[in-house]
């Protein structure tokens, strides 16, 4: 179904039927598990998500990054139709399938590095950060992993640990595995010192602390994404790149959030023309199915055991056909275009309300990857509170905006690449208004 692209409520937030569900929700449904839009959703096209008493919100979080195709995208429609009527499983390491091979060689011609890639699939992002660290372990007999300050990795036990975040990811779910080391990042809105200086001292922590000889890999999102959207200065990332490669340890690049032209690249890391050993993927992938991937380096891909990698479900034939579909919109649609049109009407926007609310610390972002930091006025405590009203606001008007940052205190903006201007233009003037009600 193609829900009109218009935003409209019906009923006050959550309308009748959604209360309901949400009811029967908190009866059945564990409460550890958050709720962002107390809105129940039956439908989703384009920008726009359609409740169940008809009321339509403009998606400005794209479900974490993941619908960059949008919802239901015809081509992931279609394809995951042939595909569930063809079979739906057979494990790829029992019995092989086309689209799993396909989606591998996508993923080797279309991110960066120009040397014979491989690549494996997986169904989380988490997972293929597990297997990345897998990987560079295996690979240089080493066991140090370096992560960053502000990181977000994942649930599983291990990205657990590589997440910087303890409330509310890790709070008492340790103990947490070892040989995982945090270094201070790059994070320019709050740099104490030269920044600058912020490669050289990580690089003499690591030599420090680790001792680049017990160095596996670095591991690092190129823009981090739940820690705020926090880009770090050039020059940052191609030099730890090169410490790894000097240093004979793998630099991994987690594009999990970043990736599939959400910054208006195929994957952020081209920026400044990065060329990691190890990228993992997930999210934008698929268009909304599960799955998530390694690829990398052949010779590293290569080096592990036969068997050694793997897992029932990764590669799903619906997700790989869900994959192509995605891939094959990114294209047609030139969504890496898109996602700098979009993202420069959000900069403009935004960079507007900066001058007129004093609350909004920084705008920051690359693409369709924007964030607002929200301070106390005339200094850079972060604001919480105003960002919690100003979501509900949002949410009351019809609009989904989604927030980030270790301090809780940065409102994100990744909305879907197949959004019309009409759409994010109006999201940006509800926000508008949003501050200026709150
Ligand atoms: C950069 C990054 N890495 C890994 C993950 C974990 O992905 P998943 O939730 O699919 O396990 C996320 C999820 O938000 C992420 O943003």
């Amino acid at each position: 179904m193609n829900v009109p692209q218009q935003r409209k409520l019906v009923t006050e937030i959550p309308g009748p039927k959604s209360q309901e569900i949400i009811k029967r929700r908190s009866e059945a449904v564990s409460a550890s598990l958050g709720m962002a839009l107390p809105a129940v959703i039956t439908h989703a096209s384009g920008g726009i998500l359609l409740d169940i008493d008809g009321n339509q919100f403009i998606d400005m979080g794209s479900g974490i990054a993941v619908v960059n195709v949008g919802n239901s995208a015809p081509a992931v429609v279609e394809r995951v139709q042939k595909q569930v009527s063809e079979f739906t499983h057979t494990c790829f390491m029992i019995a092989p399938y086309e689209g799993y091979v396909e989606v591998c060689e996508q993923l080797n011609e279309l991110t960066p590095g120009k040397f014979k890639k491989k690549s494996a699939l997986f169904n989380s992002g988490a997972e293929a950060l597990e297997n990345a660290v897998k990987i560079a372990r295996h690979y240089t007999k080493r066991q140090a992993i370096v992560v960053f300050e502000h990181g977000y990795h994942g649930r599983t036990n291990l990205t657990m640990a590589m997440t910087a975040k303890n409330m509310p990811y890790k709070e008492g779910f340790g103990p947490f595995t070892p040989e995982v080391y945090r270094m201070p990042m790059a994070y320019p809105f709050r740099h104490e010192g030269n920044i600058d200086h912020a490669l050289d001292e990580v690089i003499h922590k690591i030599e420090k602390e680790i001792g680049g000889k017990n160095l596996a890999a670095i591991v690092i999102e190129p823009i981090q994404g739940e820690g705020g959207f926090i880009v770090p200065p050039k020059g940052f990332l191609p030099g730890l790149a090169k410490f790894a490669k000097d240093n004979g340890a793998l630099f991994i690049a987690d594009e999990v959030q970043t990736g599939f032209a959400r910054t208006g690249q195929w994957f952020a890391c081209e920026d400044e023309g990065v060329e990691p050993d190890l990228i993992t993927t997930a999210k934008g992938i698929a268009g909304g199915l599960p799955l998530a991937a390694v690829t990398g380096r052949a010779e590293v891909m290569d080096e592990i055991h036969p068997s050694g990698l793997g897992g029932t479900y990764g590669g799903n034939p619906i997700a790989c056909a869900a994959a192509l579909g995605a891939i094959e919109t990114i294209k047609s649609e030139n969504l890496n275009q898109r996602a700098k049109e979009i993202g420069k009407i959000m900069v403009d926007a935004l960079t507007a309300m900066q001058k007129k609310y004093p609350v909004i610390g920084e705008v920051r972002g690359r693409g369709a990857m924007i964030a607002i930091e929200l301070v106390q006025p005339g200094s850079k405590e972060p604001n919480g509170e105003i960002m919690g009203k100003v979501v509900k606001y949002a949410q009351s008007k019809g609009v989904v905006f989604l927030t980030a940052g270790t301090y809780g205190n940065v409102l994100r903006f990744l909305p879907p690449l197949v959004i019309s201007d009409e759409l994010v233009k109006d999201a940006m003037s509800v926000l508008d208004e949003a501050f200026a009600n709150n």
